[in-house]
């Protein structure tokens, strides 16, 4: 995810801008860069992958200036910085498209978080009007709005043209901007991304998180979104959108580095299971239409012959396969084509019937899992159509692939995948409705799906309320080392996704089984020691699982349900029940999954086990 980082003050800020940008590589990115106010003008330095390789470069860069000037003093000094690191999400994670990006004449900087969904129509309005575009990033837009503001109207303040500038932007940014002719301040604003204005003792910083800010001061503003801030060596003033001046707190921020990393919670997969709801906005976002179709930017080019496929093949591992098993219930259900799925790992290996009438969808967060690669590069030796669903940007699978989408899921950091299986449940889903365009016979209904997409955020947020409630449960349940879990249809994939990540992080032996198929052998496990998780939605086929529950419970198994909120059996049959909203069928398992992934992660937590990076795991399995 990207991060920001800016001062203004009294002292050099380049290394307090660089020292930020390590704060923040925790949260992943894949290149760094500042734009330094110099007494000489700009300085401005960008580099494709670490922080610490932009230092070097910086470094390099002014000492070379300076011995061949044959004077010291153009190392690059000056009281206001910004800076940036990168997550790529529009164009390749190149030194070009590094933040900061500039107007035309080099004299507006801008870094960006967050996603302009209006940016192509943005460059092509402002490319006629004559503006010339450096890098392919979504964010360079907003220069160039700024410059057009300042042009337009000739004695417009930086404020007034950021202001202006951002009413044309629809999506979401934490962006802040420097101007070489105003030259004592920072302006920045947010909506939809975090920024966090530290107030120190005449200086100031400005990030995208806490850990970024502790290390100068521990006073800070939280800006909400429609604000904006001018800060300069003699103050702030903080506006909403619409230009009215605010009062805003300062508040003490409590927490060090290394809990400022986390967000206040105890691991990254907490964080990242609290996520979620933003997670799912972020990877509908600017895709999901109101017609209940979907726009898909990354598989416009490979449209027709995507549609015209016979078969869709989908490929991936672990987490990324279960999602792959809800993608196949999905496309044929809304699309009508058929689908199979497989683990990578078996797909390379045999002799698979496969030609350039086929289709082959890849997923797989980290984009680099070795038996992905290989298993797209055979579909690829095939002649099929290969299709990447990816949250890294850039990654050898994301290159690989004929085209695809990207999950917009942000770093995922700990091992055991959550937010990135919600996204890509979300990107599946997307992909389904882009299909479903060829298909008209579909019964499933694209309003009702865009209804309920917008309604799952705060589902999501109440199930999250439930926090506490599923600690209990994974403390009550702690002594028990084998666990199976249940579900049935769109919920079986959700079973084995339960199941797969108490084993991970928990190292609880857990299966995950179709509940239909318990009589056909694993129903001879269930006694009183091996309690069963099961997924027992109100969804069609919720009957056939409240009767695959009593042969648990008839056998002396141990129940914990996870129900929907208007089911009033459930609590008479289950020993222990969490109950979640009710959704559409399709989407629930957005919901169901949630539980799942506290319960393990509270099991793993509450045994004192290293929730992040289980043993001998690792987050990207780039080996066979
Ligand atoms: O990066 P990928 O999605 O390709 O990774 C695939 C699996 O290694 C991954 O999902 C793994 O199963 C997770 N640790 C599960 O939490």
């Amino acid at each position: 995810m990207c991060g920001i980082m800016g001062y203004v003050g009294k002292r050099n800020a380049l290394p307090i801008v660089i020292d930020g940008l390590k704060k923040l590589e925790y949260r992943g990115y894949d290149s760094a860069g500042v734009a330094l106010l110099a007494e000489n003008g700009i300085f401005l330095a960008k580099k494709a992958g670490r922080v610490a390789e932009l230092e070097q470069h910086v470094q390099g860069s002014a000492f070379a200036k300076a011995s061949a000037d044959k004077s010291v003093s153009d190392i690059p000094k000056g009281n206001l910085a910004i800076a940036h690191t990168r997550w790529a999400t529009h164009g390749k994670p190149t030194d070009i498209n590094a933040h900061p990006h500039s107007d035309c004449k080099k004299e507006i900087f801008i870094v960006h978080n967050g996603i302009i969904e209006n940016h192509q129509e943005l460059k092509e309005a402002l490319q006629r009007e004559g503006h010339i575009f450096s890098s392919e990033t979504d964010s360079e837009v907003i220069a160039h709005l700024i410059e057009r503001q300042l042009i337009m109207e000739n004695k417009i303040s930086l404020e007034d043209a950021v202001t202006e500038a951002l009413g044309h932007v629809t999506g979401t940014f934490g962006v802040a901007v420097i101007s070489k002719k105003d030259g004592q301040k920072i302006v920045a604003a947010r909506r939809g991304s975090p920024l966090i204005l530290g107030v120190g003792d005449g200086e100031y910083v400005l990030a995208s998180d806490a850990s970024a800010i502790v290390g100068v001061t521990k006073q800070a503003v939280y800006l909400h979104d429609n604000e904006l801030v001018s800060v300069s060596p003699d103050g702030f003033h903080i506006f909403n959108l619409s230009k009215k001046p605010l009062e805003k707190n300062i508040q003490t921020i409590e927490w060090d580095t290394e809990s400022a990393q986390k967000g206040g919670f105890s691991h990254f997969m907490k964080k990242e299971i609290f996520e979620q709801p933003e997670t799912l906005k972020n990877s509908l976002r600017g895709r999901l239409m109101e017609d209940g179709f979907a726009k898909l930017g990354g598989l416009e080019d490979v449209k027709e012959r995507f549609l015209s496929s016979k078969q869709i093949s989908i490929i991936a591992c672990g987490t990324s396969y279960y999602a792959g098993m809800l993608g196949k219930y999905f496309f044929e259900e809304i699309a009508g084509i058929p689908v199979s799925v497989e683990r990578a790992s078996e797909f390379r290996y045999r002799n698979p019937v496969m030609g350039p009438d086929y289709t082959a969808i890849f997923i797989s967060q980290s984009g680099e899992t070795a038996d992905t690669i290989h298993a797209l590069r055979e579909a690829k030796k095939r002649g099929a159509l290969t299709l990447g669903i990816v949250n890294v940007v850039g990654s050898t699978l994301a290159r690989e692939s004929d085209a695809g989408v990207y999950n917009h899921a942000g770093p995922e950091i700990g091992v055991a995948s959550t937010k990135a299986f919600l996204s890509q449940i979300g990107v599946l889903m997307l992909i389904a409705l882009f299909l479903k365009k060829k298909n008209g016979a579909s019964s499933t209904n694209g309003l009702d799906m865009v209804h309920e997409f917008k309604a799952l955020p705060s589902k999501m947020e109440k199930i999250l309320k439930r926090d506490s409630e599923i600690k209990s449960l994974a403390q009550k349940y702690l002594s028990y080392s084998n666990f199976a879990f249940i579900g049935r249809k769109y919920q079986f994939p959700v079973a084995l996704e339960g199941a797969l990540k108490l084993k991970e992080i928990a190292y609880r032996y857990a299966e995950g089984y179709a509940a239909g198929e318990l009589k056909h052998g694993p129903l001879a496990l269930i006694d009183g020691n091996m309690p069963v998780i099961a997924l027992a939605v109100k969804d069609s086929i919720y009957e056939k699982v409240i009767s695959n529950i009593e042969e648990v419970k008839a056998r002396g198994g141990k129940v914990i349900a996870i129900a929907s909120e208007s089911d009033k059996r459930i609590g008479a049959i289950a020993d222990d029940v969490i109950f979640i909203p009710e959704s559409l069928e399709m989407l629930s398992p957005m919901l169901s999954v949630i539980p799942l992934q506290l319960f393990a992660y509270h099991t793993a937590a509450l045994l004192g086990l290293d929730v992040d990076k289980p043993r001998n795991l690792a987050k990207s399995v780039t080996v066979e």
